[in-house]
């Protein structure tokens, strides 16, 4: 861990934000790993336990002060994933309403407990995927959830505390295949590495002009 200001992961535990986490931290980055699981392997990331997002923002304080790491610079969100099921009339009740909890509400979430540890002009960056441009069957409620939360980030980032030049910048990354390696995914056509989105999100990260939308 550096002395410079470190980017949070949340969804820490799951397939892309581990990769994510470790990538960053591979590339010189300080890194903070929040999860609600156990980390199975925290390799040069700080974790940060937490069991709701209403205590995020106390575990990362605790987390920081404990390590005497300053709070966070950056947030990525990797909060949410990808299943295959009944079709959307056919589906239980039950999955659609714990679907949206865990897929949209909990990023709304997440981004009101963490924006005010960021400071003017730091990244906030949700992941998302390919169903939230392309209607998939069997996959309704993360296509719904997915383009829901295309138009959250939009509004997050209009609505930004400090609108203007010193804004929270809010960026949408989406990966638009399979990640290499996530045998949940079918015979994917195509794939894309932990390393492609790493790279991609270390541009957005970087680059205070960084496109609000970035497809990789
Ligand atoms: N896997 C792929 O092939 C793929 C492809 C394209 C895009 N993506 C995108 O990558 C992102 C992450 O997907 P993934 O495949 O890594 O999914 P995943 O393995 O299911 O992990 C998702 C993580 O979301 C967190 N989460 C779920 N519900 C939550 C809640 N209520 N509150 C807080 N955190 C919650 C959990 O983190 P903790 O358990 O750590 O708390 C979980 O590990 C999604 O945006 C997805 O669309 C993935």
């Amino acid at each position: 861990m550096t002395s410079s200001r470190p980017v949070l992961v949340v969804g820490a535990g799951g397939y892309v934000g581990s990769r994510v986490a470790r990538g960053l931290a591979a590339d010189g980055r300080a890194v903070l790993a929040a999860t609600r699981r156990p980390l199975p392997d925290a390799d040069g990331v700080l974790p940060v336990r937490y069991d709701t997002v209403a205590d995020l923002p106390g575990a990362v304080r605790a987390a920081c002060d404990l390590a005497g790491t300053p709070l966070p610079g950056a947030v990525v969100a990797s909060i949410g994933g990808w299943h295959k099921g009944a079709a959307l009339l056919d589906d239980d009740p039950d999955r659609w309403a714990a679907t949206l909890a865990s897929h949209l509400t909990a990023h709304l979430d997440a981004a009101r407990a963490l924006v005010p540890l960021l400071r003017p002009g730091d990244p906030y960056v949700v992941l998302n995927g390919s169903a939230s441009r392309e209607a998939m069957a069997g996959s309704g409620v993360i296509s719904v959830t997915g383009a829901g939360l295309a138009m959250l980030v939009q509004v997050l980032r209009l609505e930004a505390p400090h609108a203007g030049s010193g804004a929270i910048r809010f960026h949408e990354l989406v990966i638009d295949h399979a990640v290499a390696g996530d045998d949940r995914n079918e015979d994917p056509a195509e794939t894309r590495t932990p390393a492609q989105v790493v790279h991609a999100l270390g541009e957005i990260l970087d680059q205070p002009g960084a496109p609000a939308v970035v497809h990789v």
